[in-house]
């Protein structure tokens, strides 16, 4: 067949090509029954066929009658940076211009996921036996894709494994980075299952001004943070891209598969790239979809293929995972399952997420007990009134007030948290006592983890960081 060219269907959707490529065939069909003339029938097959050529194009997928397009990943309201309202949700930059953060019930409808209930959660419970995590109970894992699924077939006494990730662009992990790990141990724990943990230091080199070198020791560095959550050695496997990427066959296979299947247009469609970035980049997104499939991990599956796999992330990183499920499919594989997290909020406020980059904004794991106290007294944006007589008055916002979020993601206790609500909402408690509360909640929660994490040593993170058979039975 002749090269594609057509370019006319650019600006169009996948359902949109797809209904006009559906009228294209039966006009084709009817020429030809007709015994229409055959310069007629040769100009509207050669149509057909460029636009044929364009739906793969744009979707990787090829064109059926009678079979719409699956998931449309490349529809311009998931597109990069999109926005709602004033809410920018990617994997680079999450903005809003609400006080109480980002309208999470409406990027459930933006990004086409489903809302994390009462139910799933009672259910995750009767499954576990457990009492819901704290995560769980509280609203900050709030969407998920899938779920219902995975917890079908593991009643089914069908296993499945985790994986989620971590880009270390520098030595320094705030309190925000633990939230995926500290949920993820969670996981692990109840539903005894192993984990895969992927480290993309190949990314943080393409998108920062880091060495390769620089990438690679955050790599280690972090992965003592990560391995001080308490995860089970003999159930996780955590790896540098740019290790195991050259010494896994497995695993490059899969990137190639998901590379072959995904065009440039659907990229830009999803990530915002331009013409000007490297291809490094365009071709990232393969390698973050690998780890979602359990071929690319025959040390611990035994070359199986069929393992379903659980991603708990941020929901920033969504976007990674509507490619890897659009592709999965297509190339033999399970779509991974998810489940996501709100953001962990900046000291600032709920406007933007807690980031290390900007000192003042984090409580880095790192801070002394000083430290903490002194960053949450000077920087937590309170939602406290102005004076001490209009607090007793009217009352705080618990909604705004950052030392009040931080304490729903850390202090495990609901009675405790909830009476802090309400004090704290009628005016019994004045801001200086609630940011006591988390300033006594955190020292000794970030000291415990400056201890564990001493005790990793190098042999330990190299124990993690081995291809290596896992406790695992399926
Ligand atoms: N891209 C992610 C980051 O920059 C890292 C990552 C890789 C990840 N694979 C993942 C995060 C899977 C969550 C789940 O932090």
């Amino acid at each position: 067949m002749s090269e594609c060219q057509a370019d006319a269907c650019e600006l169009l959707t996948p359902m949109e090509i797809y209904k006009t490529l559906t009228a294209q065939g039966n006009k084709v069909r009817a020429l030809k029954s007709e015994n229409a003339d055959k310069a007629d029938i040769d100009t509207a097959v050669q149509l057909l066929l460029k636009m044929k050529c364009e739906y793969k194009k744009l979707t990787g997928q090829d064109y059926k009658a009678g079979c719409p397009p699956t998931e449309d990943i490349t529809s311009p309201e998931n597109g990069p940076g999109s926005e709602d309202g004033d809410d920018v949700v990617d994997p680079w930059n999450v903005t809003t211009n609400n006080a109480k953060g980002v309208d999470y019930d409406k990027l459930i409808v933006r990004f086409g996921s489903s809302k994390i209930d009462k139910e799933l959660v009672d259910r995750i419970e009767k499954v576990t036996g457990q009492q819901a995590h704290r995560f769980l109970r509280r609203g900050i894992f709030f969407s998920h894709r899938d779920m219902h699924q995975v917890l079908d077939a593991y009643e089914k006494n069908k296993s499945f494994y985790l994986y989620t990730g971590r880009g270390p662009s520098s030595e320094a992990m705030h309190v925000g980075h633990l939230i995926p790990f500290i949920f993820t141990k969670w996981l692990q724990e109840v539903f005894n299952i192993p984990l895969v943990i992927q480290m993309t230091d190949d990314e943080k080199y393409l998108w920062k001004d880091l060495t390769l070198e620089e990438c690679h020791r955050y790599t280690v560095e972090n992965a003592r943070d990560i391995i001080a959550c308490g995860f089970d050695v003999n159930k996780t496997f955590i790896f540098s891209d740019l290790d195991y990427m050259g010494m896994s066959p497995s695993f490059y296979r899969n990137v190639v598969k998901v590379q072959k299947h995904v065009t440039f247009n659907q990229v830009k469609g999803i990530f915002g790239f331009t013409d000007s970035d490297c291809i490094g980049k365009i071709s990232f997104p393969a390698i973050q979809a690998a780890p979602s499939f359990s071929s690319s991990f025959p040390q611990i599956f035994n070359g199986r293929k069929d393992v379903p796999c659980l991603i708990p992330c941020a929901i920033d990183q969504d976007p990674y995972f509507r490619m890897t499920r659009d592709v999965a499919p297509r190339i033999g594989y399970i779509k991974p399952a998810l489940l996501h997290s709100t953001f962990f909020p900046a000291l600032q406020g709920a406007q933007t997420k807690m980031s290390a980059s900007d000192p003042n904004s984090s409580i880095f794991l790192t801070d002394t007990p000083k430290q903490i106290k002194n960053k949450i007294n000077k920087h937590a944006f309170s939602g406290g009134k102005d004076t001490i007589e209009e607090h007793r008055q009217f009352g705080g916002n618990a909604d705004v007030d950052v030392s009040f979020m931080y304490l729903t993601f850390f202090l495990d206790d609901d009675e405790q948290l909830e009476k802090i609500r309400q004090d704290y909402t009628s005016g019994a408690l004045l801001t200086g006592e609630l940011k006591k509360c988390l300033i006594e909640t955190l020292q000794p929660m970030i000291s415990a983890h400056q201890d564990r994490r001493k005790q990793v040593t190098d042999e330990i993170v190299q124990q993690f960081m081995t291809p290596r058979k896992l406790d695992f039975e399926y």
